[in-house]
């Protein structure tokens, strides 16, 4: 799996999880995005860089942010971008997801951006396509979110500057997770001090430690000290079974209100990948508090999109082409 994603220098071709890759390509998506954020907050939006690119946006998900701001960054980097609807699309009229690829590929598509419920969905695309093409994973079932994963971490690097000192707390649904799964693999791979994951044992993975973290079940003891608070969303779709006794419960538990931020360090930022649930992961105040970086998330993702695409796409200039 690990090769799949690389071209034969080591470079980026397939961006698909966390796993597999490495700290120097991790950093060189952060410093692209970085140059690119200057991009989007001039006038002028656009950089020719992917120009007569066909991207296709292949969603068989629900995705706002995740979806809007692929396009966006597609948009800005120049290139034409198909948004296929699944819901209207010949999918659900039974052809099959390589038929469909297919389909797309004859129409001269440089790479695809795919969401699917079934995790390993990218990673078959990506064993699929023709050489010159790259397969974005834009989340795959319980399994992966990497772009989601960069966009946090080059939030955090933009308010903490390194990770060596840094202690982050996830809290939540680690269980059905794809984005806390994608977002353990980068911390430690950026070398952050220390992970933790804050949640019930109901929504703990067993041998959650295996992963590289600290687990918590007290919501006080898991986020005191941290200088990052992560919250995820209670994955209810994906949820078998009564893992949890209600919503109330759950914010009364490890809901995040001011005064349990305290707990945290005094200048702690606060992140949630969205769609956020007020009322159970997090009150209104802290979620439009002073501390929250969730916007800041969103607008980071255009940049952090626009680096990845243009990264997996420098080999498709270099190598063959049809
Ligand atoms: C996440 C997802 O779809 O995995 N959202 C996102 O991409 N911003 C998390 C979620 O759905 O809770």
């Amino acid at each position: 799996m690990s090769n799949l994603q690389l071209d034969a220098n080591g470079r980026l071709r397939h961006f698909l999880a966390i796993e597999g890759l490495n700290r120097e390509i991790l950093t060189e998506i952060l410093d692209t995005a970085e140059s690119f954020a200057g991009v989007t907050e001039q006038n002028v939006k656009k950089v020719p860089l992917l120009r007569g690119k066909t991207i296709v946006n292949l969603f068989f998900e629900a995705s706002t942010r995740t979806r809007t701001t692929f396009e966006l960054a597609a948009k800005r980097l120049s290139a034409d971008v198909l948004n296929i609807n699944v819901s209207v699309s010949s999918t659900v009229k039974g052809e099959t997801l390589l038929d469909t690829l297919r389909n797309l590929e004859a129409m001269h598509s440089d790479m695809f951006v795919v969401r699917h419920s079934d995790s390993g969905a990218a990673h078959f695309m990506a064993r699929h396509v023709r050489p010159h093409v790259s397969v974005i994973n834009a989340g795959d079932g319980r399994h992966s979110h990497p772009t989601q994963a960069m966009l946090d971490m080059f939030t955090i690097r933009r308010h903490k500057n390194d990770f060596e000192n840094l202690t982050v707390a996830i809290v939540g649904d680690i269980l059905h997770s794809r984005v806390a799964r994608s977002q353990i693999q980068a911390l430690n791979m950026l070398g952050t001090g220390e992970v933790r994951v804050v949640a019930p044992r109901t929504l703990l993975p067993t041998a959650v430690e295996a992963l590289g973290v600290v687990p918590f079940n007290r919501l006080e003891d898991g986020i005191r000290g941290a200088d990052v608070v992560i919250t995820l969303r209670l994955q209810k779709e994906r949820m078998r079974g009564a893992l949890l006794p209600s919503e109330l419960e759950y914010f009364q538990l490890y809901g995040l209100t001011e005064k349990r931020l305290q707990a945290a360090k005094d200048d702690a930022i606060f992140m949630h990948p969205g769609p956020i649930n007020r009322g159970v992961e997090m009150d209104s105040q802290v979620a439009d508090g002073p501390r929250s970086v969730i916007l800041q998330q969103v607008t980071h993702g255009i940049a952090v999109r626009m680096a990845v695409m243009s990264l997996a796409m420098r080999h498709a200039g270099e190598g063959e082409t049809d």
